[in-house]
């Protein structure tokens, strides 16, 4: 399994790309706190993503639009510390960039200064590609996200695939090349055809990471909540369970409240 099963190297934007060369793919995962984060880094993932989809799972809201440069640092600085190998990614709210290229460097620099994270995620090609040379001038590694991009829900009207029109396809083709060429050292590819996004990884030289694009990206992100089986009423096509740990959690609460009922919990050997 390559780095996964061999190597405890603290994984960088550096080895991003030479996964990519290895023709390794690279699995990314969600998370937003400590112990979470620190039960994957020892399983060897190989990055973290701390998305604002925190605003879905851990705040209960309907879109990744209210959660606040603040809370996403927060979430950041808790993953950050629990990583000792993994490469770690903070999504930079929306409202944090969108505004201009001065604000959306300050914002990038909070986010590493107070967090401790490896790199940020934007998303969007070339109306923020100004931001994003900004914010890999000033030495912060920037991964890009196209296709289904969430903070933009409002403008496509839901979360529907992306890109299967051919405008919005070659435009989506035209954003990874500009993100590419800019240095980005990775690029997330959210809900689009697998063929348009095997055409983006083959075009360009960074690693990209598709959650809803198929099998032929360098590597694949999913919402650790939804992967792992917490919820189910949330099942795209796209999505697998990997575990069922709201059925492990219910079985395992059911029976802390039965002892406590029955008074069998604690006993002798746990009191002191
Ligand atoms: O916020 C998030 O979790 C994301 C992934 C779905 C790529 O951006």
């Amino acid at each position: 399994m390559g780095y996964l099963s061999t190597d405890r190297k603290k994984i960088t934007a550096k080895t991003l790309r030479e996964m990519k060369v290895a023709k390794e793919k690279i699995a990314q995962i969600t998370a937003y706190d400590f112990t979470t984060a620190k039960i994957f880094d020892e399983a060897g993932i190989d990055s973290i993503l701390v998305g604002d989809s925190a605003s879905n799972v851990m705040c209960g809201n309907d879109t990744t639009l209210p959660i606040s440069l603040d809370e996403m640092i927060y979430h950041a600085k808790s993953v950050a510390k629990a990583c000792s190998r993994a490469f770690v990614v903070c999504d930079m709210p929306f409202g944090s960039y969108q505004v201009s290229r001065e604000e959306g460097v300050r914002n990038a620099i909070r986010i590493m200064k107070e967090s401790g994270v490896d790199a940020v995620k934007l998303e969007g090609g070339s109306e923020i590609i100004d931001t994003v040379k900004g914010i890999l001038a000033a030495g912060i590694p920037v991964v890009g996200h196209l296709g289904l991009t969430p903070q933009s829900v409002h403008k496509f009207g839901g979360y529907g695939v992306r890109a299967k029109e051919e405008a919005e396809a070659d435009k989506l083709l035209k954003d990874a090349k500009l993100l590419n060429d800019a240095g980005v050292c990775a690029l997330v590819l959210e809900k689009v055809p697998r063929s348009l996004a095997a055409e983006v990884s083959k075009q360009i030289e960074a690693p990209t990471i598709g959650i809803g694009a198929g099998c032929d990206t360098d590597g694949q992100v999913l919402v650790y909540a939804d992967a792992l089986g917490m919820t189910h009423e949330f099942k795209p096509k796209f999505l697998r369970h990997f575990a069922n740990v709201s059925k492990c959690m219910t079985a395992g609460i059911t029976d802390y409240m039965k002892c406590v009922k029955e008074q069998t919990f604690p006993n002798a050997d746990e009191s002191y």
